[in-house]
């Protein structure tokens, strides 16, 4: 059978990093609250020459590095944004030309933070199909853009980055001990679509518009959400969350974290995180956060990792994989 095997991560962030005390001078906001009710305590903005197509780009040339690949060996591209350049064309298709790639094919993926998980899955299932066979996964986010940034309830939540993961199909005995992906779990139920979304669109007010939260009724749905499908994938893969090396999840609220670890049962030195660092960076939040575990040796070839994800629509899903 074919497996998508990870060949290699990478990730990008933009230069300028801003820490929670700027929101004190902005928003009726302090230090305390961001890192009490979230866990924050810094996120880097995107400068006006950094966008999603020049982070994203920036990511996958990491990722290309970390795997001793060029983009000639790539096939296909999948962007995971709710922040694309433009409208259309998919900014894929600009991170494809800024690599240099006449070759293949590039598409965007929209599953607001539950993105990467979802692009994670879509290229899982091209290699297995045999549409492609080498695959550049990418999360990439300029939320700064679409914040309201008078609104203390979000701009304190949100930060900009990347981060890619380049996927080869194998040829694999299939066992759970052979690396790769080896389940998967998705959901979205759009009944709960506004209390996550953004005030605007092309079909409809003809703007980008802001993002708008109902912070606490997603934070009472999401632990749950997020355990169900964990839960889901570990059957799928016929393993048990202990049997786990680590929990790389959604990076939006520490306290969302530790609740659902807990709940999981997983102990905290095996759970990745990096949201004090970057804040909720939506579909880059994931491999932001396997960058930085592959990066300082955590994560390892043979290491048995669990992706989840949880956001507008609502979306949620999860990924399991042996490194
Ligand atoms: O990535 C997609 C998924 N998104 C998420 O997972 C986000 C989920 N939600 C959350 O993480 C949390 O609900 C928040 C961090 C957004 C808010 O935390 P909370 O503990 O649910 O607080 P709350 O919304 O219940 O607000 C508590 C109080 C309110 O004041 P009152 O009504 O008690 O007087 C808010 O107005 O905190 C106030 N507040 C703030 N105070 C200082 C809200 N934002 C701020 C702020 N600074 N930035």
């Amino acid at each position: 059978m074919i497996r998508s095997i990870v060949r290699g991560v990478g990730t990008a962030l933009p230069r300028r990093i801003m820490k929670n005390a700027e929101f004190e001078t902005l928003v009726d906001t302090t230090d305390e609250w961001i890192v009490q009710r979230t866990g924050i305590r810094q996120r880097h903005v995107a400068a006006e020459d950094e966008t999603t197509a020049s982070l994203g780009e920036a990511a996958a040339r990491a990722a290309l590095a970390n795997a001793g690949l060029t983009p000639a060996d790539i096939d296909m591209i999948v962007l995971a944004t709710s922040t694309p350049n433009n409208t259309f064309p998919a900014t894929a298709v600009e991170i494809q030309e800024r690599l240099g790639m006449r070759h293949g094919f590039a598409f965007d993926m929209q599953a607001v933070c539950s993105g990467f998980v979802y692009a994670v899955t879509a290229a899982d299932s091209h290699i297995r199909s045999g549409l492609a066979r080498r695959v550049l996964v990418i999360g990439a986010e300029t939320f700064s853009r679409i914040l309201d940034w008078s609104d203390r309830t979000t701009c304190v939540l949100f930060g900009d980055g990347a981060g890619a993961m380049i996927l080869e199909g194998v040829e694999s005995p299939g066992l759970l001990t052979d690396r790769g992906i080896l389940a998967a779990s998705l959901r979205s139920d759009g009944s709960h679509r506004d209390k996550l979304y953004v005030d605007g669109g092309p079909s409809t007010t003809q703007t980008v518009g802001h993002l708008r939260m109902e912070g606490r009724e997603v934070f009472k749905h999401a632990v749950g959400m997020i355990t169900d499908v964990v839960e889901d994938a570990l059957a799928r893969g016929g393993i048990t969350a202990q049997d786990l090396d680590w929990f790389v999840p959604h990076q939006a609220n520490k306290r969302i974290i530790d609740a659902s670890a807990r709940k999981l049962g997983i102990p905290e030195e095996k759970v990745v995180v990096t949201v004090h660092l970057h804040g909720n960076t939506s579909a880059a939040s994931v491999p932001l956060a396997l960058g930085a575990a592959v990066a300082d040796g955590r994560i390892r070839q043979g290491d048995l990792v669990l992706l989840e994800a949880m956001g507008g629509g609502f979306t949620w899903g999860a990924v399991l994989l042996r490194w």
